[in-house]
């Protein structure tokens, strides 16, 4: 490994200083709210018979935060892949000895709390060791088999998937095809076949995938690894299923091209894994785009059977491979950011079995927001199941006239039994949202909901209707809108500029304020959310 400090390590270090000197004060703000309202995202996903999960840091166990850390993952996480610990550099330092130490650690705790283990990565060109990068051409295909073996059988039955290959191909900046690797040098294309091979040999019970990145939607380098896939396929390699990293940003849209992707792989009969989900975003007014990206990706996944698994790569900013891009869900302080709450959100729709609402005339939906056109448009959500005994409803719209609108609740029809009558006061602005609660006529069954608009014609957005179990006294919920001064951007932070530490107090404080102010999405147990 090259040990020039790298422009991340500086970045860390200087990030480092940086924390260090607000610990003090982020702790006696009282940053950490876990566990959040709402059901756990593992409780929600054993619901949905899905598996979501993380990426383990290596020797969590001795860190500072490790407490905080493992009641997290073991409360939200029914899956886990080690982010190193089963690498070549760490699990097989010299060509004659292994050390499994913290893979063997993981394998105990992730069995201790009933999580699923996908092992990464048996063949990677990254982080191996010196022994095996200067080893005799002739010698690799041995050392290959060895190891796999070694560790294949050794977590035999335990570890269920193996990302048996990671990255074989080149980025086709590059030209595409083949990455040249030291596997490549040895034994040509052929590697794959024989790691895969030589896996199922050594573990039957494991699903093997190949695993890469910029692979989850149409791009060149999808395309390379869909032809790769079907070569494998048609050869009758032992492969099971497909990762696709999924290392994305806040701006992602192709949704409809990755559930498109995904059904190419499954109509193939294979497994699709996302196996190093994060969203990097710039600034903390980015979190709630980086949140509907979490939500939306994962809702996508839940709709094809074949998608087994999202596993995001890591869980907290602080400790991401991409510490300046904040792209997990949890803060550097393990705050909970509207990341974790998208997840939240698409895993309960999914396990609450909510139908796909269909929208009859009069309204749009933009990104997830319904605008009605005309007073009396209306949303039909389908298929309603009341047997829990919902007690209440929450409505959250943004509403920039002047005047109080309303929304009626009926049911069956659009002259059925009125379920709630809402008044919906303005907002001041089409983003600025609120929620207004109301009881709710106790009814049971199964239902179609219609959602009525009563409201002026222009400006009234409706976010989402959701209902409760639980009795809720009627509340206003403050929203800060995105754009107030309160939650402009102060821009990128330059990561390594001369003035960043006596920013970092500044810009701590402020997305502190704006994490204690911003409105967050919270899910009680029961609620019901119809997404609109
Ligand atoms: O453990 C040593 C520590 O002893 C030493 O003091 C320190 C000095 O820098 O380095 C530590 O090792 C680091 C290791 O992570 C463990 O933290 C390596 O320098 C560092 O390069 C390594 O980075 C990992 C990266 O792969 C290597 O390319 C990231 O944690 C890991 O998240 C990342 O994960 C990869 C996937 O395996 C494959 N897909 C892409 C993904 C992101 O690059």
């Amino acid at each position: 490994m090259n040990k020039v400090v790298s422009v991340r390590n500086l970045n860390i270090l200087l990030k480092l200083c940086g924390t260090a000197i607000l610990w003090l004060h982020v702790a006696t703000a009282g940053a950490q709210e876990y566990p959040p309202t709402g059901e756990r995202l593992r409780v929600l996903a054993d619901n949905a018979d899905f598996q979501i999960g993380y990426a383990s840091r290596y020797n969590f166990r001795v860190q500072t935060y490790a407490e905080l850390y493992e009641q997290i993952v073991k409360a939200e996480f029914n899956i886990v892949t080690p982010e190193n610990s089963v690498k070549w550099e760490n699990v097989h330092p010299l060509q004659t000895s292994y050390d499994f130490d913290d893979m063997d650690t993981l394998v105990q705790f992730a069995e201790e709390n009933n999580m699923v283990l996908h092992g990464h990565p048996l063949l990677w060109y990254n982080q191996n060791p010196d022994w095996i990068i200067s080893l005799p051409e002739e010698q690799v295909e041995a050392a290959m088999l060895d190891h796999i073996d070694t560790v294949v059988s050794r977590y035999a039955g335990k570890i269920k998937v193996w990302d048996v290959v990671n990255e074989a191909l080149e980025d086709t900046s590059l030209g595409g095809g083949y990455r040249d690797n030291i596997w490549l040098q040895a034994m040509g294309e052929s590697y794959v076949e024989k790691a895969f091979v030589r896996a199922r040999a050594a573990d039957p019970t494991a699903s093997l995938i190949y695993n890469d990145y910029d692979v989850g939607w149409f791009t060149p380098k999808g395309e390379a690894m869909y032809n790769l896939v079907t070569d494998l396929v048609d050869a009758g390699v032992p492969l099971d299923g497909v990762g696709f990293q999924m290392h994305i940003g806040a701006t992602f849209e192709e949704y409809e091209e990755f559930s498109s992707n995904m059904q190419r792989y499954a109509d193939m009969g294979l497994d699709i894994y996302i196996t190093e989900f994060d969203v990097k975003t710039l600034r903390p007014s980015e979190y709630p785009l980086q949140g509907v990206v979490y939500e939306e990706v994962i809702r996508r996944c839940l709709a094809q059977p074949r998608c087994k698994a999202l596993q995001i790569w890591g869980i907290d900013d602080f400790n991401s491979w991409q510490p300046f891009f904040d792209p997990l869900p949890f803060d550097d302080d393990f705050n909970i950011k509207p990341a974790y709450y998208g997840m939240q959100r698409a895993l309960l729709a999914k396990a609450l079995h909510v139908e796909n609402h269909s929208s009859p005339e009069n309204i749009i939906v933009e990104s997830g927001v319904v605008k009605p056109l005309a007073s009396g448009g209306s949303l039909k959500l389908d298929q309603v199941n009341f047997e829990p005994g919902y007690q209440s409803l929450t409505l959250r719209y943004a509403n920039s006239s002047r005047q109080t609108a309303s929304v009626d609740i009926r049911l069956d029809s659009l002259d059925g039994p009125l379920l709630a009558s809402v008044a919906t006061p303005a907002t001041a602005s089409a983003t600025l949202f609120s929620s207004v609660d109301s009881v709710i006529a106790t009814t049971d069954g199964v239902h179609d909901v219609y959602v009525i608009f009563n409201t002026p014609v222009e400006g009234f957005s409706l976010d989402y209707v959701l209902l409760n179990t639980e009795n809720r006294t009627p509340s206003e919920t403050p929203i800060v809108d995105e754009d107030s001064p309160a939650t402009s951007s102060s821009g990128m932070i330059g990561p390594i500029t001369v003035g960043w530490l006596a920013t970092m107090l500044w810009y701590r404080r402020r997305f502190l304020r704006l994490g204690s102010g911003q409105w967050s999405f919270r899910i009680i147990p029961g609620y019901q959310k119809f997404p609109v």
